[in-house]
């Protein structure tokens, strides 16, 4: 009788593209939480419970409890470059390899950066409003004034991927003089796009529009406060597309409402979904609901990457984009593949 390999199964917990989907589907058993809103806990432990790789994403927290309780998990597959909503150290203690899928959202990311930028320097939103309303009847010299881009200084923190594809655009497609800081200088990167490294209170200094492009670690919790927002401009922008808790939420609203700084654009909130008191009551903010990396291309890249690595793991392989790739040794030695 023909004999089938064994079937591993996967659970997922969002509904997901279609395309790493079908393919999980062509080699594991797998069951989708197929609902709008968050896994509630009970359910995600139940499920876990029985699977044997878990396709997570960020609003799913997997802390060391959690990892702990499921230390049979060959994988936890993270469908998001970001992976603090995951205890990493845990998983690598327990053996369990944490995959994240970096490489192909950073266009998308940058892209929607660029797209924030704009928006809220030329008040896009505002005037498309203020037309709506019925309140346009007649041209006027000063109507809407904002700022332009060419020759301006664009200070990205945090020069990863995603920092440097926002830069390549500033830089060639704007116009734009690049500032930058980072844990460390960049040569060929300042060659290339006359960038110039410097320290952050000097690029906030400095800096037309700050756009953040840092992971989120105890050392950038909060990394731009009160303190912070009185170093900028008051004609400068503040960009976030990385993650809410790297910007104090509270002291965002004082800086706005006191017009410290001129405006800002944010994708990401520091208790996401909620938002701070007096955010949304602000004319000098543009809010979108964490969708940086939400191309259909990015997307079905993302749920390919993660489902790959899901597909590596059962298989014995190594998968590309391990967020710490010491656990990879630990793995084998505490599943022999045969
Ligand atoms: C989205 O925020 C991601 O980390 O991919
Ligand atoms: C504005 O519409 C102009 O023609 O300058």
């Amino acid at each position: 009788m023909f004999k089938q390999k064994k079937k591993y199964s996967v659970f997922v917990t969002r509904a997901i593209p279609e395309a790493g989907l079908q393919l999980l589907r062509k080699h594991a058993n797998v069951r989708v939480w197929n609902q709008t809103s968050p896994i509630p806990g009970k359910e995600l432990y139940r499920e876990a419970a029985r699977a044997d790789g878990l396709f997570t994403l960020l609003t799913e927290k997997i802390d060391k409890k959690f990892l702990r309780a499921n230390k049979h998990l060959k994988i936890v597959a993270n469908y998001a470059v970001g992976f603090d909503n995951i205890d990493v150290p845990a998983a690598t203690a327990l053996g369990i390899p944490v995959t994240n899928t970096p490489g192909v959202l950073n266009e998308a990311v940058a892209e929607h950066a660029l797209t924030l930028m704009c928006a809220i320097s030329r008040r896009i939103v505002e005037a498309d409003r203020y037309v709506r309303s019925g309140k346009y009847h007649s041209w006027q010299s000063m109507l809407f004034l904002g700022a332009d881009f060419f020759g301006k200084n664009l200070g990205i923190v945090g020069l990863g991927r995603i920092g440097i594809s926002l830069a390549r655009r500033a830089a060639q497609g704007l116009g734009m003089k690049i500032l930058y800081t980072d844990p460390r200088p960049n040569r060929e990167f300042e060659r290339h796009y006359d960038a110039e490294f410097v320290k952050l209170p000097e690029l906030l200094r400095r800096s037309d529009f700050v756009s953040l492009h840092v992971p989120l670690l105890p050392s950038t919790r909060h990394l731009i406060s009160a303190k912070q927002f009185a170093m900028m401009k008051p004609t400068a922008y503040l960009i976030n597309t990385s993650r809410g808790p790297v910007v104090d939420e509270k002291a965002l609203v004082r800086a706005l409402k006191k017009r410290l700084i001129a405006g800002a654009a944010i994708d990401v909130f520091e208790k996401e979904p909620r938002l701070a008191p007096g955010l949304t009551k602000l004319d000098n903010i543009i809010l979108t609901p964490h969708i940086a990396s939400a191309t259909v291309t990015a997307r079905d890249n993302m749920s390919l990457v993660a489902a790959q690595s899901i597909l590596d793991v059962f298989s014995g392989h190594r998968p590309k984009s391990l967020v710490d790739p010491a656990v990879w040794r630990k793995f084998l030695a505490a599943r022999p593949v045969s």
